[in-house]
């Protein structure tokens, strides 16, 4: 790094709206990484980025610092094109689950590195976490083994990969600037380029369960996302899709490790199986993988299901083992006949969470059971007195905090009003 700043100059150009230069954005990204920029500044400056944003070269930069920050993995050991996707997080989105090992199974190499849930949405690892014996973190060499032999590997981010994300993540969540299009593009962004895939699916949500809810923005989050990528040579997509009523009928970890299964079974919710085909022809397509096995017959003929259960026992898991139930449970009925208008998918994630299936602080451990099934979506016809959802939890004075924000969270209308929901997908960007 030649130069040295001042990061106080740098607040200070932000703040009065002036771009910031590329030897700049280096220099910060490195010294907050190293710790000679204090959180403090770094602070003030995010809240500035929040407040008056960045420009196209700005984001391309920041994004590159924060990739520099770490290693950057490769896969050219692999016989197969490395094609992953990335969903902006929504309620009941257990996609990953069914989606990776069937795009191994239709010949593409999935390498998918993931988190952990923080708040209403739930972490990739957390669910996966519900199957006794399975591990999250893995050696570069296991990496490369488990997608060598399964064609598919979901595991935790190693503390090398964009280390700069991570402090700055833990700052912007306690200083109120995650929502800053900039920064969550570069955030997300500089993982996957960083992880080495060569082809990129974005799953962008909208809606109430999504922390875009609004489509204009989810929009611009999308297209800035794919710019990013195609100019660091990974051939990027985005979908926009809806987040308006929970994805699939239950949200919490174990819960949707058995609803994927019954994808992988070839059954399931049908707009969680809509979906999952959806993104595999999608990354198929980007990959180039031209195998001739189409994704919904490796999902009827078992090869999907043969995938998961290899990469489910690659990583120590029992893909037989009996998954965790809850020791406690309760219904919410409907009050009235009618058609079920609208269900909040950010309460039902808030409750989900509330009973246990979501963490408030890092680190915190997550309930496998807990969580909510879903009996009846917008759309459909109810009885009054017939269950709507079942909340599960091992503590059951978790019950009260949950169906309190649950109140108001479904409308059922006898007056000939429809449900209004949004469509599956709402948009789709390409470079
Ligand atoms: N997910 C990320 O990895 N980063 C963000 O900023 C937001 C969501």
């Amino acid at each position: 790094m030649a130069e040295n700043f001042a990061a106080v100059e740098i607040i200070a150009a932000k703040r009065d709206r002036n771009e910031l230069t590329d030897d700049q954005i280096d220099w910060v990204v490195d010294a907050y990484t190293r710790g000679v920029v204090a959180d403090e500044q770094m602070s003030a400056l995010l809240m500035a980025i929040l407040l008056n944003g960045m420009n196209s070269r700005e984001i391309s930069r920041w994004t590159n610092a924060m990739i520099s920050s770490g290693e950057r993995m490769e896969w050219s050991a692999l016989d197969r094109p490395t094609v992953d996707k990335h969903s902006t997080g929504g309620v009941g989105d257990k996609i990953t689950l069914p989606l990776a090992p069937l795009v191994a199974a239709c010949g593409a190499a999935v390498p998918q590195l993931s988190g952990r849930g923080l708040g209403h949405t739930g972490g990739t690892l957390d669910k996966l976490e519900s199957i006794p014996g399975w591990r999250a973190s893995l050696s570069n060499e296991e990496m490369l083994s488990v997608l060598q032999s399964c064609g598919a590997v979901i595991c935790a981010a190693g503390a090398g990969l964009a280390p700069a994300d991570k402090k700055l993540y833990a700052l912007r969540d306690v200083t109120a600037t995650v929502e800053a299009i900039p920064l969550i593009a570069s955030s997300i962004m500089s993982k996957k380029i960083a992880e080495g895939t060569s082809a990129l699916i974005l799953d962008v949500k909208t809606g109430s369960g999504a922390f875009m809810s609004d489509p204009a923005r989810a929009r611009e989050l999308a297209r800035t996302m794919v710019e990013l990528g195609l100019s660091a040579g990974v051939k990027t997509r985005a979908l926009v899709t809806a987040m308006d009523v929970p994805l699939g009928l239950t949200a919490g970890n174990a819960l949707e490790v058995r609803e994927s299964v019954e994808v992988l079974a070839g059954g399931g919710p049908a707009d969680i199986v809509e979906l999952t085909l959806i993104l595999a022809r999608e990354m198929l397509d980007a990959a180039g993988v031209k195998s001739g096995i189409d994704p919904a017959d490796a999902l009827k003929n078992g090869m999907a299901m043969d995938h998961w259960r290899r990469m489910i026992k690659a990583q120590g898991g029992d893909p037989d083992a009996k998954l965790p139930v809850a020791k406690e449970s309760m219904q919410i009925f409907a009050d009235s006949d009618g058609e079920m208008i609208a269900m909040d998918a950010m309460k039902v994630g808030v409750a989900a969470w509330r009973l246990g299936a979501g963490r408030s602080r890092q680190g915190e451990k997550v309930q496998a059971g807990a969580g909510i099934e879903i009996h009846a979506k917008p759309g459909e016809q109810v009885r009054k007195g017939q269950p709507l959802l079942t909340l599960h939890t091992d503590e059951s004075d978790r019950f009260a905090r949950a169906t309190q924000i649950l109140e108001g969270s479904i409308r059922i209308s006898n007056t000939g009003e429809k449900a209004e929901r949004l469509p599956l997908i709402l948009d789709r960007i390409e470079g």
